[in-house]
């Protein structure tokens, strides 16, 4: 592919040059290796222009730049990283030449530039965003296990200072919008139409004939001083001290990474610190993290947002108006993300006062988002104007969604939708948030149950952007279809999963907690059991998070399962959690922090510390279980019983239980899911396999492989769609 086709050449005869970004063989332009060549092609074309006057650099596509090319450095092995870095380099050389032209290069950022696209820009003299609503800026490389290392890091830090570039833009990989860049530093103008932008560009143009970076400026310092500035460099050792502690052990190498290649490199001349950056981008590209996290994050993202799982011959529907039964803490924040999508709501409790407190919990939210910025009070009365609060099931006539969130009661939950199956529009789409409860039981209760389908979303509901769609054995495939279109009308991620008991997130979170809970019944210190968790990658501590759900609720949802099992003729297989959990309830009376003590002591409702009594009562002096054993424990737990989910048909997408692993029960993100774990396990699943054995022999049949994994391993295989 040549340089014309990729990065067109435009030049008028002022002798301002436009260079057109526009991959013609995808709908993004990419930091692909077609790309590279085009750039350093077109530089030494630049170089070689005798009478140029400025260059403006922009993009044909909708976005200015979607970045690095997430294909190619999921591929890279350990050992192309020479080959790798000298790329990554050749790149930057070029980028480089760029800002020492001698000429002004202005980037007009006509829609979003996320990582190497702002990198690109960053090498420009100057930068005008066009301030079109759903452009993002920034660099989320962080977010994918990365560095940005196409000078993002060396670039950042000399523009805004070592600080701000490190937690404003490196360490969170924040997605900007236009004017927020600008406020940071990111960009210089904004523009409102492509007039504009490029009138604006060509006026830096021509208010700047030899435009240089300030770093290339004689006596430039970085803004806030460096590590050998004294100021500054009592500050510095807070930096990695306040990373480990966020970090918590966890083994996420890129914020140390970045940390490091923003602080090394502040100290060296600009080319030396685009090489040091480069080495520790490479350094985590080749690593099994990044892959992970690209695995996950971008290609099982993708393939379950494009709807893998939705029945393809259904027409897509939109939803106007909604029902959503109970006002409680699930309702009412289901009722706030519909809402926030547009919908109508109707947001129904036992009385008036009660449905009043759901709708009261959205302005609250929306209190918040004003004071930050985030919305604005029109929005806000918008917002609310659209969530109708009512005790009466007449009210919800024309409603073409119900979504049930009252107790986790199935002849409540049986009536609650009797009440109103005649009212709401005849095709209404009926949906139910029991977190635990089989669709097929619940389905019993209304007429249409091919209508029926399980729509579990998690808690706080406007944050987590995940919703399990369960189908049950007589929801239709229009139903799903509906569900899935729903569940993308208010901007969250969809996972489709079948019937079963606890379906597939609460049944594999239980598998977390009891690992965490039996090694307390063994004897093991509570706080390494705490701090397993929290280096294996959690981002909520095992014990502390059962005592916030309450250990009622594992019992409750124990004693209804193993009566199913019984009922159908099988035999209940306890778990050695079920003791200990038994114990804290029933004898020492600590059901978790709503009754004010759990495996921690509260202190108006605030978390003192971890109960001593559990050493007393549980504690065996000598029981040493090894840490690495803890941490594996949880997260083979966890990875087991997604695999026999996938044995069993309850997931039928390994993109599903990966993405619905991390973004809606906490796995830790570095693995890139559950699934994903046992590819890049140390030894791939041969390796996996031998470990899951040998927790077999140490602690008990619940970590023997199934035949599943058996055979995949066998065949040289992988879990992948
Ligand atoms: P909650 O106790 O906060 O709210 C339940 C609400 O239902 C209360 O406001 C109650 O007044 C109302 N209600 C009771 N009978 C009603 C009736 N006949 N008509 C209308 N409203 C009625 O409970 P929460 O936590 O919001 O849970 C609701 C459902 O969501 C349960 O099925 C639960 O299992 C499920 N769920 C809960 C999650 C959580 O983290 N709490 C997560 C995912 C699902």
């Amino acid at each position: 592919m040549t340089e014309a086709t990729v990065i067109r050449w435009e030049q008028d005869e002022e002798g301002v040059v436009t260079l057109v970004l526009d991959d013609p063989a995808q709908s993004v332009n990419t930091m692909n290796a077609a790309f590279t060549e085009a750039f350093i092609a077109v530089v030494e074309r630049l170089k070689a222009t005798g009478n140029l006057r400025g260059v403006i650099i922009t993009s044909a596509k909708k976005t200015f730049f979607a970045g690095g090319d997430l294909h190619l450095l999921r591929a890279v092995e350990p050992e192309q990283a020479g080959e790798f870095l000298e790329n990554t380099l050749r790149l930057k050389r070029a980028m480089r030449e760029l800002e020492t032209l001698g000429r002004p290069v202005v980037a007009a950022i006509n829609g979003a530039a996320l990582g190497g696209g702002l990198e690109l820009a960053l090498a420009c003299h100057h930068r005008i965003a066009l301030d079109v609503p759903g452009s993002r800026i920034g660099l989320p490389e962080v977010t994918l296990g990365l560095l940005p290392g196409g000078g993002g890091v060396v670039r950042t830090v000399r523009m805004l200072g070592i600080t701000d570039a490190l937690l404003k833009v490196l360490l969170q990989g924040r997605q900007y919008r236009p004017a927020q860049a600008l406020e940071i530093g990111l960009v210089d103008e904004l523009a409102q139409d492509t007039e504009e932008m490029t009138a604006k560009a060509r006026a830096f143009i021509d208010a700047n004939p030899a435009a240089v970076q300030r770093w290339d400026v004689k006596g430039y310092r970085i803004p806030g001083g460096t590590p050998a500035t004294p100021a500054f460099a009592a500050n510095l050792p807070a930096f990695p001290a306040n990373l480990s502690k966020q970090l918590n052990g966890a083994p996420y190498p890129a914020p140390r990474n970045i940390l490091a290649a923003a602080v090394e490199g502040a100290q060296v001349d600009v080319d030396t610190a685009l090489v040091i950056e480069s080495r520790y981008f490479t350094e985590l590209a080749c690593g099994q993290t990044a892959k992970n996290m690209i695995q996950a994050f971008f290609f099982d993202m993708q393939a379950v947002n494009s709807g893998a799982g939705r029945p393809k011959d259904v027409p897509a529907r939109k939803v106007g108006k909604v029902a959503v039964l109970g006002a409680g803490m699930m309702g009412a924040g289901i009722a706030y993300s519909c809402a926030k999508a547009g919908m109508q709501v109707l947001l129904k409790d036992v009385s008036p006062e009660a449905a009043e407190r759901g709708k009261a919990y959205s302005a609250g939210l929306l209190d918040k988002a004003v004071a930050r910025g985030r919305t604005t009070p029109e929005e806000r009365e918008e917002l609310l104007a659209r969530i109708t609060p009512t005790a009466e099931a007449a009210d919800l006539a024309g409603c073409e969604a119900v979504i049930e969130a009252v107790f986790e009661n199935p002849e409540l939950k049986h009536k609650v939708f009797q009440e109103i199956e005649d009212i709401v529009a005849p095709d209404a789409l009926l949906c139910s948030n029991t977190s635990t409860l089989p669709i097929g039981l619940l389905a019993e209760g209304v007429t249409r149950s091919a209508d029926f389908i399980g729509l579990h979303f998690f808690s706080p509901v406007d944050k987590m952007p995940l919703v399990e769609i369960i189908r049950g054995p007589r929801t239709g495939d229009e139903a799903l279809a509906r569900a899935f279109d729903l569940v993308r009308q208010i901007r969250k991620t969809p996972i489709v999963v079948n019937d079963s008991r606890g379906f597939f997130t609460s049944r594999v979170i239980g598998q977390f907690i009891n690992e965490g809970v039996a090694m307390v019944g063994e004897g093991a210190d509570p706080v390494s059991v705490e701090q397993a968790a929290a280096q294996a990658g959690y981002p909520a501590k095992v014990l502390s998070l059962l005592d916030e759900l309450t250990l009622t609720l594992p019992r409750k949802i124990r004693n209804e399962a193993r009566h199913a099992v019984e009922e159908e003729g099988g035999t209940w297989q306890p778990h050695p959690a079920d003791a200990v959990m038994d114990r804290m309830l029933d004898e020492f009376d600590r059901p978790g922090r709503s009754g004010g003590a759990g495996f921690y002591e509260y202190q108006d409702g605030r978390r003192v510390r971890l109960w001593p009594g559990l050493r007393e009562h549980f504690g065996k002096p000598g029981v040493q279980i090894p840490f690495e054993d803890m941490k594996e424990r949880m997260l083979f737990a966890e990875a087991l019983d997604s695999v026999r989910c996938l044995e069993e048909g309850v997931l039928t997408s390994v993109a599903d239980a990966n993405v619905g692993s991390v973004l809606g029960i906490g796995f830790p993100a570095w693995t890139g899911g559950v699934l994903q774990y046992i590819n890049g396990y140390q030894g791939g699943l041969p390796g996996f396999l031998a470990r899951a054995r040998e927790l077999t022999a140490a602690y008990g049949e619940r970590f023997e492989p199934p035949a599943l994994l058996e055979r995949l391993a066998a065949e040289g295989g992988r879990f992948q769609d």
